[in-house]
Formats: structure tokens, C-alpha cells, sequence
């Protein structure tokens, strides 16, 4: 990090010294306003909202229903290799000044190629966004594909396939999009193909669903994270084998007040994760819509929870052991 890059000043007190791991961002989720304004005007689009501050007035979200609309509409701009490369690399660089050494991006092919923009382009700018910011800062990212749930299963398997037979390397398959109504077990065969393929599995779960949604991604999509998780809490039964085998969560809690999965950041379920010895982890989601990245999290349950140094070390700690590909992974 240098003290030129965004975020380094007010970041080096909360992350100062440890290696963080982000392990849930949804890498269309880091679409700034002002690059969608930018991508807009450049290729013609006509955009709902006039300036930034009108993104923001509409940036004002009731549910995860609300959210997606505009997050699926705002991909528009979004129409080839080097509009993924330059996303990739705005984030990773922004990461990296926050203090991420090593991030797993969530990416949703099916969103993109139901415009025209197939995976392999999407693969390619993401890949070269790694490769450059790499070099420029030494951190390591890869690619998890996520399947849209609330999307026909047969389309889910064609984005697999498509994924597989473009060459490009992805260390995992997800979850995601809209939950209630949408349960794990619908995608059973995806997963499994995608694990015989030597993927690794994870799934939103109990970010608006049941608990029961986090034990059918476990047992049905051998799910190794669970992105949320937030009501498996619920379930004392869930949260003890959660606890027992070290299933991490990969929670976001700017992103529960945002969606008003939870009322406000104090409700935010940490001190009874870690109480009950849940591998939890930290990041940001969607952080160009939900109010801030990794640093900004952490930042709001430090100051919330009053964490001691040794607390957000074991943060730190929590989120190498749960990465797939970042230093001292399993
Ligand atoms: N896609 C982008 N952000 C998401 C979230 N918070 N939950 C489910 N799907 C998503
Ligand atoms: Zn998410």
C-alpha cells in the first residue's frame, strides 16, 4: 500500500500490519455510480438517474428483492473485456489499499450473457485485471462463478459448461441472487458437476432464507462456506455443527443494515457468532451500493463491538483459513 492510494490513510489504523482475505464481493457489486455514469455516456446508454447523487437517493433499499433490480439493471454498461477488466481492477486496487492481500470475486456469468456478453469475455478482463493488479501490488485474486438461483437450473448448467469449456481458470462455484423461494436444493446436479470438475462449493444461505437453507447447502451442494448464514443462528442444532466443523461464514454487515436484514449495525449478529466459536469472517458484498468495502466494514463492528486488537486479528486470521486459494489455505 502506498499513502497515495485511496483509502490508505484511514484504513492503516484498523488493518495496519495483518493480511486480510475477502471472501464474498460480488464484483458487479463494485459498479461505482460514477463509472456507470462514465460507461454510460461513452457508449450511448440513456441511464435512469442524472448524476451521482442521484444514485444515491436511489440507493435506498427495503428488502434483497429491491436491490437486485437495480444491481441487474446497472450491468448493462457493463459490454466487453476491457469494461470487466477495468471493474476488476478498480476493486482489487481499492482492496489492496484497504488492506486485502487476497480477494475470491463472485461473478454472475448468466447476468451477462443473457445480453450477448459471454463468459469467456467476462473471464478474460477478470483475468487480466489479476494478472496486472498483481504485479502492481503483489495481492492474489480468483474467480468464483455464481449461479443465479431465481434463473432457470438448465441455464445454471449451460453457464457451467460454458465456463469450463473457456479455458480460463475459476477456483469455485456459488450461490446467489434472490433466496426465499429459490432453495439450495434446486441446483443439486450443478453443484455436483461443478465438484466433479474440482471446483469448490459455496452458497449464499440465511441471508433472507430459513436455517433450513443452510443445512441443504451443506448436505446437498457440499457447500465448504456459507456466504451470509446470518439464520442459521436461529438453529441451535445448525449453529453447533457450523461451530463443530469449522464451516466458515463469510458475513457482510453493511450489507444486513442496507437490505434491513437487521435494524441497525449494533444488532449485528458477531459477538453471538464468535461466542459460539463460528469461524466468521468479514466482507463487504456489494460495496459500490451498500456503503462501503472491506476497510469500511471493518471499520463499523470495531467500532460497534468495541474489538479488542487481538479480536480483529483473529478476523484477520479467520478469513486466510477460510480462502480457497490465498495464503495458508485448505
Ligand atoms: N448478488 C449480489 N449481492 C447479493 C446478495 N447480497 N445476496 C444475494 N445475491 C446477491
Ligand atoms: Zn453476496
Amino acid at each position: 500500500m502506498t499513502a497515495t492510494e485511496p483509502g490508505a490513510a484511514a484504513t492503516a489504523s484498523v488493518t495496519a500490519g495483518l493480511a486480510f482475505c475477502e471472501l464474498h464481493v460480488h464484483i458487479e457489486g463494485t459498479l461505482e455510480p460514477a463509472t456507470i455514469i462514465a460507461l454510460a455516456r461513452s457508449k450511448g446508454i440513456e441511464l435512469p438517474y442524472a448524476d451521482e447523487a442521484a444514485f444515491a437517493r436511489a440507493y435506498r433499499f427495503d428488502d434483497l428483492q429491491s436491490f437486485l433490480g437495480l444491481y441487474y439493471d446497472n450491468m448493462q454498461v457493463l459490454q466487453n473485456e476491457d469494461d470487466f477488466f477495468e471493474l476488476g481492477a478498480a476493486y482489487l486496487r481499492r482492496a489492496h489499499a484497504g488492506g486485502v492481500m487476497h480477494a475470491e470475486m463472485f461473478v454472475d456469468p448468466q447476468a451477462h450473457s443473457k445480453r450477448g456478453v459471454f463468459e469467456r469475455v467476462v473471464l478474460a478482463g477478470l483475468h487480466r485485471a489479476i494478472a496486472i493488479v498483481g504485479e502492481e501490488t503483489g495481492m492474489t485474486a480468483s474467480i468464483i462463478v455464481c449461479v443465479v438461483r431465481d434463473e432457470p437450473v438448465g441455464d445454471a448448467m449451460r453457464m457451467l459448461d460454458n465456463v469450463l469449456e473457456s479455458g480460463f481458470t475459476v477456483v469455485g462455484i456459488g450461490l446467489d441472487s434472490a433466496e426465499v423461494g429459490y432453495p439450495p436444493s434446486l441446483f443439486s446436479g450443478v453443484f455436483e458437476r461443478a465438484r466433479a470438475a474440482g471446483l469448490h462449493t459455496v452458497a449464499h444461505a440465511g441471508e433472507e432464507g430459513p436455517a433450513e437453507y443452510v443445512r441443504e447447502a451443506l448436505d446437498l451442494l457440499g457447500a465448504e462456506r456459507i456466504d451470509h448464514g446470518n439464520r442459521a443462528l436461529d438453529d441451535r442444532a445448525l449453529v453447533a455443527r457450523l461451530a463443530r466443523d469449522q464451516v466458515p461464514l463469510t458475513m457482510c454487515p453493511l450489507s444486513n443494515v442496507r437490505l434491513k436484514g437487521i435494524p441497525d449495525i449494533r444488532s449485528f449478529p458477531l459477538r453471538p457468532a464468535l461466542d459460539a466459536g463460528l469461524l466468521v469472517t468479514i466482507n463487504s458484498d456489494d460495496p459500490a451500493y451498500f456503503g462501503g468495502y472491506l476497510d469500511d466494514n471493518l471499520r463499523a463492528v470495531i467500532a460497534t463491538f468495541e474489538l479488542t486488537r487481538p479480536e480483529v486479528e483473529a478476523l484477520a486470521a479467520n478469513s486466510v483459513t477460510a480462502s480457497f486459494t490465498g495464503p495458508g489455505a485448505h
